[in-house]
């Protein structure tokens, strides 16, 4: 790690490697692998993350947005890339120009995307999406039938696959089963698929080709109290700025929100929340320092926070502060920042800032 850094991630392509084969081992075999890498990865580095899975065997990849999906072919990847989302008419030319498929929910953005391929003189390679009780994309069970009708007759448009997503596949089985009871309208022809991570890792036993995980890959089991043996990609560190003395009755931080109960050892840490520690960490988040665990004291400020290190005499300006990764026997990962932040490990990894440099090793 270059010794100028304050704040940097490192990457694990060979735990991103072990993910990719855990997943697939929980699927029958010859399932594909749809590996969504959308928001930069969720953190993790697009083109790096698509690189590495590409080359480990990867068959295909999910993104949320057509500039994303160009970015990719940009880089070289040839695999079919699925636009997640539900793209605009303004985003149709690149699509169209890059080969990717673009997920279609209505015979609204079907007919556009006809338009837009007719005047490209091409077709549009097209994934119809079910709605079957996320209700945010895709096609309500009464009008799906006739939009895949629609696509598959159109000779601007080649239907490649159909499918749905789940509402709560990491928290309620038997809304997932009532969602799974409709795909069977998802048609046996092309590509056919449902599962993120938590229901690959369910096994659900609903036909499917391919499976799409996203936060599985990255190395976190999604399902309460889960317990697949993936291994974390990411490790966020950072470093000791200051550590002195505060004495008893002090106040630390804006708005004076902690007031020091006894004399302390404060450290100040070189990651605020224009890094993508949350805000709402003040007073409740913690992170590792020499294999202890530290918690925050006051609010978290845009870029820096404040831990408590009284308990580690031995805490000095420049020591590495762990907010997700190992330190000494401790391992503190997204899930447990998220649970203390009061928000989800999807969040936490895409809110770290672009500005914090990505180690691949
Ligand atoms: C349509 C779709 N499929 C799959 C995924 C991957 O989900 P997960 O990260 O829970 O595996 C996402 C993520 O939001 C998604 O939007």
């Amino acid at each position: 790690m270059p010794a100028a850094l304050r704040n940097w991630c490192t990457i694990s392509l060979s735990a991103l490697r072990a993910n990719l084969r855990t997943l697939r081992s929980a699927v029958p075999r010859g399932t594909r692998i749809l590996a969504v890498v959308k928001d930069n990865a969720y953190g993790h580095g697009l083109v790096p993350i698509a690189r590495a899975l590409s080359r480990a065997g990867c068959e295909e990849f999910g993104v949320a947005f057509a500039s994303e999906g160009a970015e990719l072919r940009q880089a070289g990847l040839r695999e079919p890339i699925l636009l997640l989302g539900s793209s605009l008419p303004s985003e149709f030319p690149i699509a169209l120009s890059r080969r990717l498929t673009v997920t279609v929910s209505s015979l609204q953005e079907a007919r556009e995307l006809a338009r837009a391929a007719d005047k490209a003189r091409t077709v549009a390679l097209v994934q119809a999406k079910l709605d079957t009780g996320m209700n945010r994309l895709g096609a309500k069970p009464a009008e799906f039938l006739q939009l895949a009708g629609f696509i598959q007759r159109h000779p601007r448009l080649e239907l490649v696959g159909t499918f749905t997503h789940l509402a709560c596949a990491d928290s309620d089985p038997k809304f997932t089963r009532r969602q799974l009871d409709q795909s069977f309208l998802l048609p046996m022809v092309g590509q056919r698929h449902y599962a993120n991570s938590a229901a690959t890792l369910s096994r659900h036993p609903y036909p499917m080709t391919h499976i799409r995980p996203g936060l599985g890959l990255y190395g976190i089991d999604p399902r309460n109290g889960g317990r697949a043996p993936l291994r974390p990609v990411l490790s966020w560190k950072s470093r000791l700025l200051v550590v002195r003395n505060i004495r008893r009755g002090e106040t630390i931080s804006y708005g004076a929100t902690f007031r020091a109960p006894r004399d302390l050892r404060v450290a100040t840490v070189g990651t605020g929340y224009a890094d993508g520690l949350p805000f709402s960490l003040g007073n409740r988040g913690h992170a590792l320092i020499r294999g202890r665990l530290c918690p925050i004291v006051g609010r978290v400020t845009m870029d820096m926070a404040l831990l408590d290190v009284t308990a580690l005499p031995a805490a000095r300006r420049g020591d590495e502060v762990v907010w997700i990764g190992r330190s000494g026997t401790k391992i503190r990962t997204a899930t447990d920042l998220a649970r203390e932040a009061g928000t989800i490990p999807w969040e936490i990894f895409t809110r770290i800032a672009p500005r914090i440099p990505r180690l691949y090793s």
